[in-house]
C-alpha cells in the first residue's frame, strides 16, 4: 500500500499550495485530482480564465472609447470570439502546466482520479487504497443551484458555461449582483450584449462598504449595464427566442420578467464535498454545509480541511493561506492566518478592492473612527489612463489612528490594496502610510493622500 505523510484531496489553490509547502517542509505529499489538469476551479474555470476575458474585453473598450482621444487611429476593432477563447485556453494551459512543473520540482505526486476516504488514514482512488498519516480535504466549491432553474450550461449557465459560450449572445440576464455576476456581466456588456442584472438585495456586492456599493453600481450603469434590484427570481422559462426570467419585486410583490438569449446564474457557491464518504466517517458539518474545523482539524482525528469547503470567504487566496498554515502545523510549526486582513477584489473596470472593516461594520460596533478619502480625480497618473472616476477610502481608529479598513475603486485597485494589507499586518497607523514616500506619478499616491486625509489633509484636493 503506497504511504504518504500527507494526501491532499483537490488540486485547487488551497490543495496545490498546501502540497508544495508540505514538500518544502520535508513531508512526503501527494495530491489526488480527478480533473484532467491541476489548478482546480480557479485556474480552469474561475479566476484565471475570467481575467483573460476581462483583459481582452477591456482592451476592446480602450480601442473603442479611448484610442481616438489619444490620437491613435486603427480600423474599427472586431471580435474574433474563437481566437479570444483560444487565448483564454492558452493562459489556462500555461498556468495549469506550471503547477505540474512545480509538483515535479517539489516531488509532490499527482494521483489521478477521484478520491474517497474509507477510513481515517486511508484514501481510495479507483481500486487503489493509499495510506496517509494526514488527509487534507481541499475539494473547493461548486455553483449553488436556484430551485426551479435548470442549468444546461448552454443558454442557462453558471460561471463555467459563461466562460465558454459558443458565441457572444445578443442579450444576457445575470441573476445575482455578486462578484461573478458583475465580472462576467462586464465581459459580455463590453462585447456588445444587452446585460441586465437581477439582484435579490437592494445593494450589489453583499458585505462591501455601502459607499463603494453605490459608486460601483453608478459606474456600471454608466457603462450600460441594467439593474433590477430588490427582486427575487422565481423561475426561468424557455421561450422561442431564448429564456425568460420571472421575478418578484420584494417591496410590493409585483411580478415581472426579462427575456434574454443567455441566463447566467451567479447566486453563490456551496462547498463541494459529495462522494468523499464524510457522513460515514462522522465528519461534523456546519449548518451551512461546510466542514466544521478548528485550526483546520475536522472532528475526525487525522483529517483536515481548508479552502471553500470550510467556513470563511470563498477566495483562492484565503485557501492558499490556509494551505500554507496547515502545512506548517502538520510539520510541527505554528501555522497562522490573519482573517482580519484578507483582501477582496472585483475585477470590473474600474477595479474594486477592500480589506478590513467597512464603515457599516464600524458603526454597528459603535467604534469611534475617522475617514480619509481621496478621489482619483486628484491623481495625475489616473487622469492619463482616463480613470479619475473612483476613490480611496481609509478607515482609521479615531484615537490611535490605526488602520481598520480600506476600500478602493479605481485603476489597479486590486494591487493598491496590498499596501494597506501590509500596513494592517504590521499594525500601521494611517500616518505611517502618509509619511512613506510614494513614487510620482503612480496610482499609489492616491492611497497616500487618503492616509493624509485621516490626518492634516491631502495636498491635491
Ligand atoms: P456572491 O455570494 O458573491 O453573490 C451572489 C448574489 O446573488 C448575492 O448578491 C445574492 O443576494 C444574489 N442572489 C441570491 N439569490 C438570488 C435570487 N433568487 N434572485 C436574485 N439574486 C439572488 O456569489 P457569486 O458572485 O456567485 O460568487 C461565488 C463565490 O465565488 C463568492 O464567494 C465570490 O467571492 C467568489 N468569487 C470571487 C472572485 C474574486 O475574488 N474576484 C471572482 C469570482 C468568484
Amino acid at each position: 500500500m503506497p504511504t504518504y505523510d500527507v494526501i491532499i484531496i483537490g488540486a485547487g489553490p488551497g490543495g496545490y499550495v498546501c502540497a508544495i509547502r508540505c514538500a518544502q517542509l520535508g513531508l512526503k505529499a501527494a495530491v489526488v485530482e480527478g480533473r484532467e489538469t491541476l489548478g482546480g476551479t480557479c485556474l480552469n474555470v474561475g479566476c484565471i480564465p475570467s481575467k483573460a476575458l476581462l483583459h481582452a474585453t477591456h482592451s476592446l473598450h480602450e480601442a473603442e472609447h479611448n484610442f481616438a482621444t489619444m490620437g491613435l487611429k486603427a480600423a474599427a476593432p472586431e471580435v474574433d470570439w474563437a481566437q479570444m477563447q483560444a487565448y483564454k485556453q492558452d493562459v489556462i494551459d500555461g498556468n495549469t502546466k506550471g503547477i505540474e512543473f512545480l509538483f515535479k520540482k517539489n516531488k509532490v505526486d499527482w494521483i489521478k482520479g477521484w478520491a474517497s476516504i474509507p477510513a481515517a488514514g486511508q484514501v481510495k482512488v479507483g481500486e487503489t487504497t493509499y495510506e496517509a498519516k494526514n488527509i487534507v480535504i481541499a475539494t473547493g466549491s461548486e455553483p449553488s443551484a436556484l430551485p426551479g432553474i435548470e442549468i444546461d450550461e448552454k443558454t442557462v449557465v453558471t460561471s463555467t458555461g459563461a466562460l465558454s459560450l459558443p458565441s457572444v449572445p445578443k442579450s444576457m440576464v445575470v441573476i445575482g449582483a455578486g462578484v461573478i455576476g458583475l465580472e462576467l456581466g462586464s465581459v459580455y456588456k463590453r462585447l456588445g450584449a444587452d446585460v441586465t442584472v437581477i439582484e435579490f438585495l437592494d445593494a450589489l456586492t453583499p458585505g462591501m462598504d455601502g459607499e463603494v456599493q453605490k459608486t460601483v453600481q453608478r459606474m456600471l450603469k454608466k457603462q450600460g449595464m441594467k439593474f433590477v434590484m430588490g427582486a427575487a427570481v422565481q423561475t426561468v422559462q424557455t421561450t422561442k427566442t431564448g429564456n425568460k426570467v420571472l421575478y418578484k419585486l420584494r417591496k410590493n410583490d409585483k411580478e415581472d420578467a426579462v427575456e434574454a438569449e443567455v441566463i447566467l446564474v451567479a447566486t453563490g457557491r456551496r462547498p463541494y464535498t459529495s462522494g468523499l464518504g464524510l457522513e460515514a466517517l462522522g465528519v461534523e458539518m456546519t449548518g451551512r454545509g461546510q466542514i466544521a474545523t478548528k485550526h483546520y482539524a475536522t472532528s475526525v482525528s487525522g483529517i483536515y480541511a481548508i479552502g471553500d469547503a470550510i467556513e470563511g470567504p470563498m477566495l483562492a487566496h484565503k485557501a492558499e493561506d490556509e494551505g500554507v498554515a496547515l502545512a506548517e502545523i502538520l510539520a510541527g510549526q505554528k501555522g497562522h492566518v490573519n482573517y482580519g486582513v484578507i483582501p477582496g477584489v472585483i475585477y470590473t473596470h474600474p477595479e474594486v478592492a477592500s480589506v478590513g472593516a467597512t464603515e457599516e461594520q464600524l458603526k454597528e460596533e459603535g467604534r469611534a473612527y475617522k475617514v480619509g478619502k481621496f478621489s482619483f480625480m486628484g491623481n495625475g497618473r489616473a487622469k492619463v489612463v482616463f480613470a479619475g472616476d473612483g476613490f480611496v477610502k481609509i478607515l482609521a481608529d479615531a484615537t490611535t489612528d490605526r488602520i481598520l479598513g480600506a476600500h478602493i475603486i479605481g485603476p489597479a485597485a486590486g494591487d493598491l490594496i496590498h499596501e494597506i494589507c501590509v500596513g494592517m499586518e504590521f499594525g500601521a497607523a494611517a500616518e505611517d502610510i502618509a509619511r512613506t514616500c510614494h513614487a510620482h506619478p503612480t496610482f499609489s499616491e492616491a492611497v497616500r493622500e487618503a492616509a493624509m486625509a485621516c490626518g492634516d489633509g491631502p495636498i491635491h484636493s
